[in-house]
C-alpha cells in the first residue's frame, strides 16, 4: 500500500488529511492527539500528500514525483480565465497534417499530461496504443471504412480512399488508441483524452476525436484485435500530429442553455 502512515515528528495535527481524505482514512487516535492512518478504503488520490503542509504523509511507490508549488505561485491562478478562455476557443479538432512524425518525446509529453486527469475512485486502468507505421494506419482506415454501418457513408469514403484520402484519420503520423479491460473506464478515457489534447495544442500540436474509428473498434472487437491487437475494450481513438492548416478566427458557439431551480 503506498500511503503508509504519517510522520509524527513533523505531524502539527493540523487535521487537514482528517477534512480532506474523500474516504476518511484519517482520524483522530484514542488519545485525541495522534492522527491514525487507516489504509483499508484508501483510493490512493493523493490528497493527503497535496494537502500537508508539513510534508508528513509517508508514502512508497507511488510511481511519480509530487509537484511542488513555489512560493510565488498561487496554484489556482497559475493560468488565468484570460489566458485559459481564449486558449480553449482556439482549440480545433484538426484534420489536415503535416506528415513529419513527432519526437517521442513530444509524443510522451502529451501522454504524460493524461496521467493527470481525474478519474472515478482514481482507478487508473486504461493504456494507450500509438500507432504510427503508416502502413498499420492504411490497413486499420481500410478496414474502418469496410465496417461503416452507413452505406452512403462507406461508399463515399471507399471513393475518397481511391483519390489517396484519409477520411478517418486524416493521414495524421500518429493514432492513439485507448482501451481499458473495463468498459466504464470511458468517462476516464474521455477526460484523460481532452487534456491530452489541451496538452497537445500548448504544444502547437493538432489533435481530433475519431468517433468513426471508436464506433467500429467498440462494435467489431475482431477487426480491433486483427489490426491493433487489443483484447479489451476500445474507449476512444484521437490523432495526433503537426498541422497543416491556421486558423484566423475561433468560430461562433451556441450558448449552452441554463436552467435554473
Ligand atoms: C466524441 C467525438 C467524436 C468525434 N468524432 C469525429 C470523427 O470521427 N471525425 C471527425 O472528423 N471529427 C470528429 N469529432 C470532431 C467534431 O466533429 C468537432 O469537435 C466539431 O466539428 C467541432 O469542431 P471543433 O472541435 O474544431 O470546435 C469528434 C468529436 C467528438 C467530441
Amino acid at each position: 500500500m503506498p500511503i503508509i502512515g504519517i510522520d509524527v515528528e513533523k505531524c502539527t495535527r493540523c487535521r487537514k488529511c482528517i477534512k480532506d481524505c474523500p474516504t476518511q482514512n484519517f482520524s483522530l487516535g484514542d488519545n485525541q492527539e495522534e492522527i491514525v492512518y487507516n489504509s483499508s478504503r484508501c483510493i490512493l488520490c493523493g490528497h493527503c500528500i497535496a494537502v500537508c503542509p508539513e510534508n508528513a504523509i509517508l508514502y512508497k511507490d507511488m510511481k511519480d514525483e509530487p509537484l511542488d508549488f513555489k512560493e510565488s505561485q498561487n496554484p489556482s491562478t497559475l493560468v488565468s480565465y484570460e489566458s485559459l478562455h481564449p486558449f480553449l476557443r482556439v482549440k480545433r479538432s484538426v484534420r489536415q497534417y503535416q506528415s513529419t512524425k513527432l519526437p517521442k518525446e513530444i509524443l510522451h509529453k502529451v501522454i504524460n499530461s493524461m496521467r493527470y486527469a481525474p478519474t472515478g475512485a482514481n482507478m487508473r486502468y486504461f493504456k494507450c496504443l500509438l500507432i504510427s507505421d503508416d502502413d498499420k494506419k492504411n490497413l486499420l482506415t481500410d478496414s474502418i471504412i469496410n465496417a461503416l454501418e452507413s452505406r452512403d457513408t462507406r461508399e463515399t469514403f471507399q471513393n475518397m480512399r481511391t483519390r489517396g484520402l484519409d477520411p478517418i484519420f486524416f493521414n495524421a503520423p500518429h493514432i492513439l488508441i485507448f482501451y481499458s479491460k473495463n468498459p466504464w473506464d470511458t468517462r476516464n478515457v474521455t477526460i484523460a483524452m481532452t487534456y491530452g489534447m489541451l496538452s497537445a495544442q500548448s504544444l502547437g500540436l493538432g489533435s481530433c476525436w475519431i468517433g468513426f474509428a471508436h464506433g467500429v473498434l467498440q462494435d467489431h472487437p475482431a477487426i480491433a484485435r486483427k489490426y491493433t491487437g487489443i483484447e479489451t475494450y476500445v474507449l476512444g481513438v484521437m490523432t495526433l500530429g503537426y498541422p497543416a492548416i491556421k486558423y484566423y478566427c475561433a468560430p461562433p458557439r451556441p450558448r449552452i442553455e441554463v436552467k435554473e431551480l
